[in-house]
């Protein structure tokens, strides 16, 4: 067996998990979800999701990661425990199922690079992203996405994704600073900020039922969790590493950028419309798209360029996190099966560009695909995992936490508790939560 590839350096590892946590989660999903679930109440929520619920996961899959060293399948069966293989064959389907969707919102984004740079979107924003949001176009976008996702995948580790999210999250930081401050001098922004900052919680009272789950799953995604893709990136980790300070950074830079998304979608929703709009107006799914492709148009020629460059930065956070979902199920065949890294990565690349092709020749289906992955898929893989880490792995996953790490000892006891104790509670009843959501008012398209 040829020897691993490890990062070339603490930074490389660090730059590739947040390169994979930080994507269109943040900037597209979560401004979106703040708006279709109450704002603040559901940020409060999400906020307590990622620190309490989150952190205590992703060290969970650091910890399978680099104490097996390998892919996230065979991961468990090199930890001696065969039978929680389903753990990492479930994740690699979650990873799968959401890549298929993933980049079709992908392929809306390199439509707008160009649309910023010619204008298209200056005279009508929200009929714009209607009108390219679903059908051939979009399909043909998806499969420019797919491509490039598996190009870069194709060159393996250390060339194609270390490379690739080095200037990603600082030029994201700064434009959406940039866009935040704008937002903040227009005329009518102000009321946004109590929608987004001040927890309504009469309404989180009322809806805990919804916002819990939607929060717990959006954190999951967020940090790239229950699809083996922190697994695998942590498995080409050096024993000098401290977890808990990899962790936390990655957690605290992707919340950031999360909150920092929601401070430019939000008020310029409320600039355009007063409030944040229903879906078909431009509130769901093309609040990102609509509410900043108006700020560009109102900045004329300027707008263009400084708005390609926008989305040509958020292509690089949604390229460097679907890297991230194609190397899991790319390592796994490669190690295993002795396939080349090339044919697995366009393998995998064309066959999810066809199941992806549903959502994107009819965004209800790409709500579809996206419910499943957080009502179930999502919460049902990471609940596992937490089983396993917590109960069956338990005081082995304890010493791989402690190593790298000075003092690390209490730090490490406290995580196995909450692990096996409330985050595993919590994790449950997102899953429960999810599940008689889906049964109650199932989101099959025409039903
Ligand atoms: N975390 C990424 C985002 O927020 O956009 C999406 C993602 C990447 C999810 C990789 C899962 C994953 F394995």
């Amino acid at each position: 067996m040829t020897e691993r590839e490890t990062w070339a350096t603490r930074l490389g590892f660090i730059l590739a998990a947040v390169g994979s946590a930080v994507g269109l989660g943040n900037i597209w999903q979560f401004p979106f979800k703040t708006g279709t679930n109450g704002g603040a109440a559901f940020v409060f929520v999400y906020l307590l999701a990622a620190l309490l619920i989150g952190l205590p996961a992703i060290l969970g899959e650091f910890v399978v990661g680099r104490r097996a060293n390998i892919n996230a399948v065979e991961a468990f069966e090199r930890l001696k425990h065969p039978a929680w293989t389903v753990v990492g064959a479930l994740g690699l389907l979650t990873g799968l199922w959401i890549l298929s969707y993933y980049s079709v919102v992908g392929g809306w984004v390199i439509r707008y690079i160009f649309g910023s740079a010619t204008g298209a979107y200056f005279g009508d924003a929200a009929g714009y992203f209607a009108s390219v949001s679903a059908g051939w176009e979009a399909i043909g976008l998806h499969a420019v996405f797919m491509a490039v996702t598996a190009g870069i995948v194709a060159f393996g580790v250390e060339d194609g994704i270390e490379k690739a999210t080095k200037l990603m999250v600082p030029s994201i930081v700064v434009m959406l600073v940039g866009l935040a401050i704008y937002a903040f001098t227009l005329d009518g922004s102000t009321a946004a900020y109590s929608y987004y900052l001040s927890p309504d919680f009469e309404y989180l009272a009322n809806n805990l039922g919804s916002v819990v789950p939607f929060a717990v799953s959006q954190a999951f995604f967020s940090l790239s969790l229950g699809m083996g893709a922190m697994i695998t990136y942590a498995s080409y980790l050096g024993d000098d590493d401290s977890l808990p300070a990899d962790g936390s950074l990655v957690v605290v830079l992707n919340t950031a950028v999360g909150l920092l998304a929601g401070l430019v979608v939000i008020p310029l929703l409320f600039v355009q419309f007063g409030g944040v709009p229903d879906a078909a107006a431009g509130g769901g799914a093309g609040a990102l798209f609509v509410s900043v492709a108006q700020v560009f148009a109102d900045l004329g020629t300027a707008g263009q360029a400084l708005g390609a460059v926008f989305f040509a930065v958020v292509l690089i956070a949604a390229l460097s996190s679907a890297i991230s979902l194609l190397e899991v199920v790319t390592s796994y065949v490669v190690d295993n099966y002795g396939y080349s890294r090339p044919a697995t990565a366009f393998g995998f690349a064309g066959s999810l560009f066809v199941l992806g092709t549903l959502a994107a020749w009819n965004t209800a289906w790409l709500t579809w695909f996206d419910t499943l992955a957080y009502s179930v898929l999502l919460p049902l893989s990471v609940l596992l995992g937490v089983v396993f880490v917590g109960w069956v792995y338990g005081p082995q996953a304890v010493d791989e936490i402690k190593k790298g790490t000075s003092g690390g000892e209490t730090f490490a006891t406290a995580w196995l508790w909450s692990i096996r104790t409330y985050v595993l509670v919590g994790v449950f009843v997102t899953l429960y939560l999810g599940v008689t959501d889906i049964y109650a008012a199932p989101p099959i398209p025409g039903l």
